[in-house]
């Protein structure tokens, strides 16, 4: 279909109608608009601690080469060598001293200069060859892309709202500990929407149910702003106990979350875990040395929606982002990132499998219920469906992308 014929009409508190989850159309036109108007996270600095460290970032038909330069400073350029365009970098990440072109050899420094080329007529002047940037900012480690044509939205503005809740965290002096993609066979929004509910948690993720409070969940399972109001107010005289418990320990408390007309669909808060779990494993019990800056678990979870598609946990011991990348109108991947404190020894300090292990079966279930939505979306007898009590947070998605995003 073309984007400029009407698409269905949608009725507030329902379902986005077939086309936005299956059209090639919608979904460039998503690409391009995410790329323009949100922050997206990419990476931990800790991914390239030296100089010359790279790896690459695909969106869309972009790729960027996210590298750091001889200063330590993170640089972003368009994978696109500015004689004929091939490709620059072709291997996912590793380590250079230049930027060299495997088709003419044309050769860049790291801030992106053209350094030499070849045979060139006498009036060309390398001093005006430069990689394109990408607009990057960087936030507790974090590293965010840009893909405006102009002026990118104010970074802070919106790393702003997180900055008193990730206070003492210390997510700077963490380093990544594991890491694994979940190709998921659906649209990007099915998987975002899944992510913005926790009605299908009782069904669907036995663990994480074992692990997590359960009024909690029924209140704030999908984060602030996501449950019913009844269960909130149930959960009210808890939540106010364990705050001042962990303010009594100086560590930051709170939680909001932004309406659907905000630029960047933010939510954020700080939450126990359960009754007695000092992170969220298995069995409550710690997976990781405290993270450099807490001095005691007050088995808190700070949770931060940063954008829609960039998500960030954090407990005492070990931290979790995750991403969504969004790859066809009927495929995104997930990629998960775990991170411990920058001086914990795998095998002594930590164990991979076992950091990973609550979430690491959590998304594969989340990866089959949202395949199986994908597929019954793709019928003909699919039909916008309602939303629950504790869909609120994708109710206010859906209007958040329609308005920001949505051709
Ligand atoms: S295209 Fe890169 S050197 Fe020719
Ligand atoms: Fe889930």
């Amino acid at each position: 279909m073309n984007v400029h014929q009407p698409i269905s009409p949608w009725r507030e508190g329902y379902s986005l109608p077939q086309e936005f989850y299956i059209s090639q159309a919608i979904f460039d036109e998503d690409v391009r608009q995410l790329g323009q108007t949100q922050w997206l996270l990419v990476d931990h600095e800790s991914r390239i601690p030296q100089q010359g460290n790279y790896f690459l970032f695909e969106l869309g038909s972009e790729s960027v080469i996210v590298i750091r330069n001889r200063s330590g400073e993170v640089k972003a350029f368009y994978n696109v060598c500015r004689h004929r365009g091939s490709r620059i970098c072709l291997e996912n990440e590793g380590s250079k001293r230049v930027l060299t072109c495997p088709y003419h050899a044309w050769s860049y420094d790291l801030d992106g200069n053209l350094r030499s080329a070849n045979l060139m007529p006498a009036d060309f002047d390398p001093k005006e060859v430069k990689l394109a940037p990408v607009h990057i900012g960087i936030f507790e480690g974090f590293i965010f892309l840009n893909f405006a044509d102009g002026t990118p939205p104010d970074f802070d503005a919106f790393v702003a709202p997180f900055r008193d809740l990730l206070r003492g965290h210390g997510l700077k002096k963490t380093k990544v500990a594991v890491r694994k993609t979940y190709p998921t066979a659906a649209n990007w929004k099915l998987v975002v929407e899944n992510f913005f509910e926790c009605y299908h948690c009782n069904s669907a993720h036995p663990t994480y149910c074992s692990v997590h409070d359960k009024l909690k969940m029924l209140a704030f399972g999908a984060g602030a702003g996501s449950g019913d109001d009844k269960d909130m107010k149930l959960y009210e005289e808890k939540l106010a106990n364990w705050e001042r418990f962990s303010s009594g320990l100086g560590y930051p408390v709170g939680m909001f979350a932004d309406e659907a007309n905000s630029a960047f669909f933010q939510s954020g808060n700080r939450l126990p875990i359960a009754d007695n779990a000092k992170t969220e494993s298995v069995d409550g019990n710690p997976l990781a040395p405290l993270m450099n800056e807490f001095s005691d678990f007050d088995g808190g979870q700070t949770g931060c929606v940063l954008n829609p598609l960039s998500t960030l946990l954090v407990n005492n011991d070990h931290a979790i982002f995750f991403h969504f990348i969004p790859k066809g109108p009927r495929s995104t991947d997930v990629e998960a990132v775990w991170l411990v404190g920058e001086d914990a020894v795998e095998g002594a300090d930590y164990d991979p499998a076992n950091l990973m292990k609550v979430w690491d079966v959590t998304l594969t279930e989340d990866k089959t219920i949202t395949e199986n939505n994908q597929l019954g979306v793709n019928s003909r007898q699919y039909r916008s469906g309602r939303y629950s009590t504790q869909e609120r947070r994708i109710a206010e998605f859906v209007q958040w992308y329609l308005d920001k995003i949505a051709p």
